[in-house]
């Protein structure tokens, strides 16, 4: 059954704009981060398809300069927001780890397996 993780509350979070987070997993840790736009939440793992490296450029920074799409610091690969697709970059075609995420109360809820 999935673990439920209380990440961070809706309003803490810029608009749009991004949050990594390490949670338990098992033995070991996690990382995923969420990304808003408006009032929809996304979560990904941390870690682009093209060498397993983490996304972000600066802490909290998944999003390109224009907050359209999730960039990675290595290589540049561009990201849609809503599903993880990667339209441009040395892993286009592919998809980032998408996390099940829901909204309860104005909280930002994850659920990872195991
Ligand atoms: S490591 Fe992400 S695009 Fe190369």
């Amino acid at each position: 059954m999935p673990k439920r993780h209380v990440v961070c509350e809706l309003k803490s979070l810029a608009n749009p704009g991004s949050q990594g987070f390490t949670l338990k997993y098992n033995e070991g840790i996690k990382e995923i981060f969420v990304v808003r736009c408006g009032e929809a939440v996304y979560a990904y793992q941390n870690e682009c398809p093209h060498t397993g490296v983490n996304l972000e450029w600066l802490k909290d920074q998944f999003l390109d300069l224009s907050n359209s799409y999730i960039q990675c610091a290595t290589h540049g690969a561009l990201f849609r927001l809503e599903d993880g697709y990667c339209l441009r970059g040395p892993c286009a075609g592919e998809y980032l780890t998408s996390v099940k995420v829901k909204l309860e109360a104005g909280q930002v809820v994850v659920f990872l397996n195991n």
